[in-house]
Order: structure tokens, then sequence, then C-alpha cells
């Protein structure tokens, strides 16, 4: 093992610069070269890269995003995208793989290492937190507190103004984030893709809520539990409560890595150097009670991530 090349292809994720910046110093030290592909994926189609150096890495720990650039790409899906990246990593005598991503980024690598034999190793990184293997990706805690400060904001409004606030938390597919942003809000009610809910049951809990003599409310929704603006009229209508929503959008993705991120990146970053530098691949590393460790790439990729239905519980009696 000479050469290692990284990708981020996917979702950028806060820490993402800093999986980049740890990969390629603790590569450094292990005296491997550290090929950065451009634009995720797509740097494999054209051959586009840089030479990562212990340096070239340096100032960026504390910034989101990633560097290396990022994007959606549709090319890589099919037979002929995985070839020719295969021939990219062959060309420039790669001999090993990180990639730094989400689930969908993890299937394109594992059709990789089957199309070129070269170990892949992946670092989960994703504000979803829906990566089987791990229990917590880089960018999530990050997310969370974002999202946990806007919150915080927008019930000093909730509360003045005796109002129902939806806040739309991003999660297009999973509730991870929208069930550990609501637990640390103390949302009233929490709505995730997971768990079907009647919009009778939220305006129930409303009604009751106001019966107590609680007329302000939080409701974090996960953007995959539908359109929400259609969700906030209903509400409005059934509880006759003012209901305003509030998107938290994109700025869940960027801004600087928490300490938590940062250091996740640091503890996989080596966990994936050390792998591929024992010729070990098609793993994804991970952290599982507290222990670093990893799985398969195939077990990641085929198996979905449970939630803790438990925690929905909890939240309610949190509520009350
Ligand atoms: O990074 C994951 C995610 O945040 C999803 O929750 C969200 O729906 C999606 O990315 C949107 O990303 P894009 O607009 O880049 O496709």
């Amino acid at each position: 093992m000479k050469t290692i090349g990284l990708v981020t292809p996917g979702g950028d994720a806060p820490g993402m610069n800093a999986a980049i910046r740890a990969v390629t110093r603790i590569a450094h030290s292990r005296k491997l070269q550290v090929l950065g592909f451009e634009r995720g994926w797509d740097g494999l189609l054209t051959n586009n890269f840089r030479r990562l150096t212990p340096r070239a890495v340096g100032g960026i720990i504390q910034l989101g995003g990633t560097m290396l650039h990022t994007l959606r790409c549709p090319n890589f899906e099919d037979k002929e995208g995985v070839k020719k990246a295969a021939e990219t990593l062959a060309a420039d005598k790669v001999d090993g793989l990180v990639v730094v991503g989400g689930d969908g980024s993890f299937r394109g690598a594992l059709e990789l290492g089957r199309e070129s034999g070269k170990p892949m190793v992946g670092i989960p990184a994703t504000i979803d937190n829906d990566v089987f293997g791990t229990d917590e990706t880089i960018g999530f805690d990050t997310a969370v507190n974002t999202a946990v400060k806007a919150i915080d904001q927008i019930r000093d409004t909730a509360i003045s103004h005796e109002r129902i606030f939806i806040v739309e938390v991003m999660g297009r597919k999973r509730g991870f984030l929208a069930l550990e942003v609501g637990i640390t809000v103390g949302a009233e009610v929490i709505l995730i893709p997971e768990n079907e809910c009647e919009i009778s049951e939220v305006v129930k809990v409303l009604r009751e809520n106001s019966r107590k003599g609680k007329k302000a409310g939080i409701i974090v929704a996960a953007e995959g539990v539908g359109d929400t603006h259609a969700i906030a009229k209903e509400i409005e209508q059934h509880t006759g409560s003012e209901v305003r929503l509030s998107i938290l959008g994109y700025s869940q993705r960027g801004g600087s890595p928490t300490a938590r991120s940062r250091l996740l990146a640091g503890l996989f970053a080596e966990k994936a150097v050390d792998l591929l530098y024992k010729g070990q691949g098609n793993k994804v590393v991970g952290l599982q009670n507290g222990t670093i460790s990893s799985i398969d790439l195939e077990d990641s990729s085929k198996n979905r991530k449970q939630i803790d239905s438990r925690l929905l519980e909890l939240a309610e009696m949190l509520a009350t």
C-alpha cells in the first residue's frame, strides 16, 4: 500500500474537512500518499484529483463543507461509470480508497470495490445519522446543535405569542435528527417518517396541553413526514391556535463542526487508514457502544439502521 485515494461524495456534512485533514495526516505518518478526488465520484470519472499533503490540509479543521467539493453524480450509478472509476484508480496507481459519506456513497463504494478489486473503507459522514453499523455519523452532532440553537430562539416567540410552531428539520427518509432535536428542545410533538401519526393525535395532544394552560408548543417534524405547510394548516383549523411553520433547511448542513464531530472525524480516520494500511478493505468504520469498530461494507449498505422508538415515549413523558 503506497497511495490511497480520498473522496467525499453525496451531501456534505460538518466535519468532512476534519476527516480529510485527519486521513491525510495519519496516512502521511505511515508514509502513504493521498490523492483527494474532486467533486465526489465525478473526480473518479474525470480523473480530477489533487495531492493532499499534511500542509495542504492546514486550517480546515474548523470549516464546514468539504474542501474537495461534492456533486450528486447520477453517471456513477451505471455500470459504465463504475468501470471508468475503476480504470482511474488503476491509472493513478491508487491502492485503496477512503469514502467519506452516507449510505448512498457506500453503495457506490461497494460496486467500485467489486469492479476494481481494490480495498474500500467508508467513513460515515451525514447529518442524517442513518448509516447502519455506527451509532453516530460525523456531522450529526453539529446539525443537532444547529437546530437546537434555532429552535430555542423560536420558542421565545412561541411562548410570547402563545403560538404553535412546526419546525421542519432535515431528514428526507429518516427521523434520527428530528428525534434527537425534538428531545433536546423539549418538543411537545415529534413527527418522523418511521412512526406514522394521525394529525388527530397531534391535535389531541395540543388541545390537552392548552386545557392545562400550556398554550405554546413546538412540533419538530422531519422533512420526510410530508407537506409541513399542509400539516400546519390542518392543525390550525382543528385547534383554533395560531400555527406557524419554520423550515430550518440547509443551515443544518453547514457551519463549523462541533468538537464531537471533529473528534469522530479523527477517530474514524485513524481506523480507516489503519485498515487500509493492513490491506483490509470493504469495511465501514463506526462507533458502536463507545468503541471505534468496523463492519462489512456490504452489511452496512444492505441493512437499515433502526430508530429507537423508546425515545419517542421518553420525549412524550418529558413534554407533559
Ligand atoms: O444530507 C442528507 C440530507 O440532508 C437529507 O436529509 C436531505 O433531504 C438531503 O440531504 C437533501 O440534499 P440535496 O439537496 O443535496 O440533495
